[in-house]
């Protein structure tokens, strides 16, 4: 077991080693931008329909790891998962988004199932991580996930994607305990979830605040840091060497610090920090992942290697793992993705 954890590089960076190529995975690896994806996607019938087949969504998470051999695979979910298994409606508009139930009063509250009953619905996805654990090649990291509790109930409060998160800070100001009870039965879930994440393989996870950077001052301290912290402590007990990766997204200054201040062993990076800001101010702390601009696997060319250059080089000097600062989007050119990888781990 420890001999197998060693070979892996993405563990060893999350360990605090500095590695002379930094090991590579990106956000939404399994996705619109492959071909393959689109099409057990259409055997699945739909993105909530593939989600919870643990064939396929294995399947299309091995893809990325056959055509590229990225140094992890991350688990093929989604974060709204969590909401639909607590009883919220959950379904996907094409080419808008998805699409929720409201919570926005104590009624709506009510309706929730407790924490206990989230594996009813949420049984498939351990099973994907089963199988993905059997079939991903040895030296293959499996990272597991779940959104932070911010962000989730800004999708819960909204019944969508906000671009101000105003609905959800609305009811933060308007309803604090009605709010705050939402992000405690939340946090509560992702607990679990990520537990079972573990149980059935997953040798990493990542919790994910997309949002976080509309949280400012004390708020961004108690509704992104705390739950973060709190979640990471819970995991922490039960499963003290499993690495915890903090995405909070468009922090900015509250990147600063982030590590200590919520136990987790790497912090997440978009692109709107530079890289020698971070490699200054985050990662003196501990292992960093990001960040290079998703825009990159759009256009390509000289730009993507310099810029690539550049980030693994800010980073040399500690645990670094290379990624993107965001997910990568759908008109993605996949020969892009080769010449980055490339690019990293040739020169
Ligand atoms: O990264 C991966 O490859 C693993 C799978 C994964 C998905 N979503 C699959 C997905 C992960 C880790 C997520 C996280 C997620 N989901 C986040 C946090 C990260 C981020 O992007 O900020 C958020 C906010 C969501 C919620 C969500 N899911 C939205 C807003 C959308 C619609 C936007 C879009 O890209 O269409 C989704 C759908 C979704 N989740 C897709 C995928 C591959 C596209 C669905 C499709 O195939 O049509």
């Amino acid at each position: 077991m420890k001999d197998a954890v060693q070979t892996k590089t993405i563990l060893r960076s999350l360990a605090g080693e500095t590695l002379p190529t930094p090991p590579i995975w990106m956000m939404r690896q399994a996705g619109r931008y492959l071909p393959e994806y689109k099409a057990t996607r259409a055997q699945a019938g739909d993105f909530l329909s593939l989600c919870y087949n643990p064939e396929l969504a294995a399947e299309v998470t091995l893809q990325p790891i056959r055509r590229y051999g990225f140094d992890a695979a991350i688990l093929f979910a989604d974060i709204l998962l969590v909401p639909q298994a607590l009883g919220a409606d959950l379904w996907f508009v094409t080419g808008e988004g998805p699409r929720l139930s409201t919570i926005t009063s104590q009624t709506d509250f009510d309706v929730l199932k407790p924490v206990d009953a989230i594996h009813d619905t949420l049984n498939p996805i351990y099973e994907t991580v089963r199988i993905l654990r059997r079939e991903l090649p040895a030296e293959t990291t499996l990272i597991g996930f779940a959104g932070a509790p911010w962000t989730v109930a800004t999708y819960m409060i909204a019944g969508q994607g906000t671009p101000d998160q105003g609905p959800a800070h609305a009811l933060r100001m308007g309803n604090t305990p009605l709010f705050e009870a939402l992000l405690a039965r939340i946090t509560a879930a992702t607990i679990e979830y990520l537990s079972m994440q573990i149980e059935a393989g997953a040798e990493v996870v990542k919790i994910f605040d997309s949002w976080a950077g509309s949280l400012k001052g004390e708020a961004f301290q108690k509704y992104a840091v705390a739950p973060c912290a709190e979640i990471t402590a819970a995991l922490k007990a039960k499963y003290p060497h499993i690495p915890v990766i903090g995405f909070p997204r468009e922090a900015g200054d509250g990147y600063i610090g982030f590590h200590a201040a919520t136990g987790v062993d790497c912090v997440a990076l978009d692109n709107s920090v530079s890289p020698d800001w971070a490699a200054a101010n985050v990662q003196k702390d501990g292992c960093v992942q990001g960040n290079l601009a998703s825009r990159h696997m759009v256009t390509g060319g000289q730009d993507l290697v310099d810029e690539t250059r550049a980030i693994v080089k800010a980073f040399s000097n500690g645990p670094h793992i290379f990624n993107l600062g965001h997910g990568i989007t759908p008109d993605a050119d996949p020969e892009n993705v080769t010449l980055m990888i490339e690019t990293v781990r040739g020169g």
